[in-house]
């Protein structure tokens, strides 16, 4: 069976714990496409070389989900070359068999516009940078200023700006507790699947 669950929206919306939570629900493989530009960006020199060069090792370094390895994973994710020399692996893995959920910023816009169902997961900008401070602690309102600008960089960039596609359901998180958004997204998988998980 081939099954795509594309998912996009900004950072700290809550898209990570929902893709999981499907993919376990369903029996369906999970890729974090975030992290691939992060493995980018923490690699140094050149980054379209870092891209066409990405290997497992470099997704397992330990110093991925830090606010200065998002940032920089941003920048480089606004590299034309950058992005096409991902695109292939994602979409290949979008389509394998069994079923996917892949979660990113371009993923029903860009990398798999067929994609069995879409959903955009987003909250406000003070609602995630709460929870990403949650996570990560520090002083959040700095968090709040990281969000900001990684937000404004990821949806002004020319090649795959971050935007709801037309036909994505959206999924405002900001009013929602972690598991009233796991249970919708779950339902709507469900409903196009035509049969519950577990
Ligand atoms: O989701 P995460 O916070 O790990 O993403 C890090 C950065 O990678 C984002 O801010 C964005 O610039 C970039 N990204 C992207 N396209 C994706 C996934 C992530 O441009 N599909």
């Amino acid at each position: 069976m081939i099954f795509t669950v594309a998912i996009d929206g900004p950072a700290a919306a809550g898209k990570g714990t929902i893709a999981r939570a499907v993919a376990s629900r369903f029996g369906f493989a999970h890729l974090d496409t975030g992290l691939l530009y992060r493995a980018v960006g923490a690699k140094g020199g050149d980054p379209v070389q870092a891209a066409q060069s990405l290997t497992e090792a470099d997704l397992a370094r330990d110093d991925l989900r830090t606010l200065a390895a998002g940032q920089a994973a941003s920048k480089v994710a606004a590299i034309p070359e950058v992005r096409a020399a991902l695109a292939d692996f994602q979409r290949r893995f979008a389509r394998r068999e069994g079923g996917a959920v892949l979660d990113g910023r371009d993923i029903c816009t860009v990398i798999c516009p067929e994609a069995e169902v879409k959903l955009y997961v987003t909250a406000s900008a003070e609602t995630r940078a709460h929870r990403r401070w949650l996570e990560v602690g520090g002083d959040e309102a700095q968090v709040l200023a990281e969000v900001r600008e990684r937000d404004a960089r990821d949806m002004a960039r020319r090649d795959a700006p971050l935007r709801a596609a037309e036909d994505a359901l959206v999924l405002d998180t900001t009013a929602l507790s972690v598991e009233a958004a796991v249970a919708r997204a779950l339902a709507v998988v469900e409903a196009r699947l035509g049969r519950p998980g577990g």
